[in-house]
Formats: structure tokens, sequence, C-alpha cells
């Protein structure tokens, strides 16, 4: 067995919690991020879900996030205790992952909801995602947090994700008046 990609869009960007070889920025084309899919276990509860990021295909577009290379002696591990974690609505799929442009992609995997899902909630204005999020909380802590903390390690890497920063900047005042 070797060692495997793994790219990372959402919390896995800013709270990998699995053991990992190697972290690089780095990003996959023909995907965009949105708070399409529910929460009901990390950050919001049944009947109060929170919104979490997931990816659609959308031509043109490229998602910025971080890859992390497992070993090939924890691979497996690894993948089971991800599977775990993503298990309310997140299947793995095979990606190419871009670490510069121009250059050849590394073959990896990725955890992507897809609409049908139980968790799936699909597309809202702005106004909606943000005002759900203000309001959602689960056993892995605030939506908000959630949110803000995508938009920073987003920021942190020079990268951009407009449909990112739209919602965080619905929260960021209530962040403000709360420091
Ligand atoms: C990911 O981070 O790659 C998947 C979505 C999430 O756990 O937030």
């Amino acid at each position: 067995m070797s060692d495997i990609w793994i790219f990372g869009y959402g919390s896995l960007i800013w709270r990998p919690d699995f053991p990992h070889a190697e972290a690089r920025p780095a990003s996959i084309d023909g995907w965009a991020r949105r708070f399409w899919q529910g929460s009901t276990d990390h950050r919001g509860v049944p009947g109060s879900p929170g919104r979490v990021v997931t990816l659609v295909e959308k031509p043109g577009s490229t998602c910025h996030g971080r890859a992390y290379r497992v070993g090939a002696d924890a691979r497996d591990a690894v993948i089971a205790g991800l599977d775990h974690r993503e298990k309310g609505g997140y299947a793995l799929r095979d990606v190419d992952i871009l670490f510069e442009a121009g250059r050849a992609p590394v073959r990896g995997v990725v955890y992507i909801a897809t609409p049908g899902n139980p968790n799936w909630l699909g597309r809202a204005d702005m106004a909606e995602i943000a005002a759900q999020v203000a309001a959602a909380a689960g056993p892995s802590g605030s939506n908000a947090e959630y949110v803000l903390r995508l938009a920073d390690a987003i920021r942190s890497m020079g990268a951009e994700d407009p449909h990112v920063f739209a919602v965080a900047g619905r929260l960021e005042p209530a962040r403000l008046s709360a420091s």
C-alpha cells in the first residue's frame, strides 16, 4: 500500500486531527465550496441543523484548501477515523489535487456530501444561511465558529472564497461585539 493524499476544504483545513507526514496548501479545479450541507452531529443538532460546507461541481471554479499526505502505515486507520468524523452525509471520492498552477496534479481523495444524503439542505440565500449559522451549535461547538475559522484559514493561505467570505462577513459584527 502507498501513501495517500487527502484534500480538506472545510474543518479539515483548520482541524486535521489525524497524523500526517506533510500538509500543503492545495486546490482542486471544477469544484466550488458551498454551505449546503446540514450538520446534526457537529455544528447543529437534529431538528436544528447547522450549515457546513460541501463541494458542488462548477466548471471553471477552483476550490482552495489544504492537502495532507498520510503515510502508508497510517492510511487505513486515518480513513476509518475520517469516515466516522464525516459520517453525517459525506462520502469519499477520488480527486486531482493541484499544488501549483501548471504543474501535474496528484491523485488523492476528498469527502463530499451530495444531494440526497439525509442531512442535505441545499441552496439558500446568504441572509438565510447566515441566520441559520448564527443560531446553530452542536457537540463540536458553534456553527459560527466553524464559519469564521474556515474564513480565517482561507485568508491565511492567501486564498479567496467569495461564498465563504460573504457568510463570514455577516457573522463578523457578532464576533466583534462579543470580544
Ligand atoms: C472537509 O473539511 O474537507 C470536509 C468538510 C468538513 O469536515 O468541514
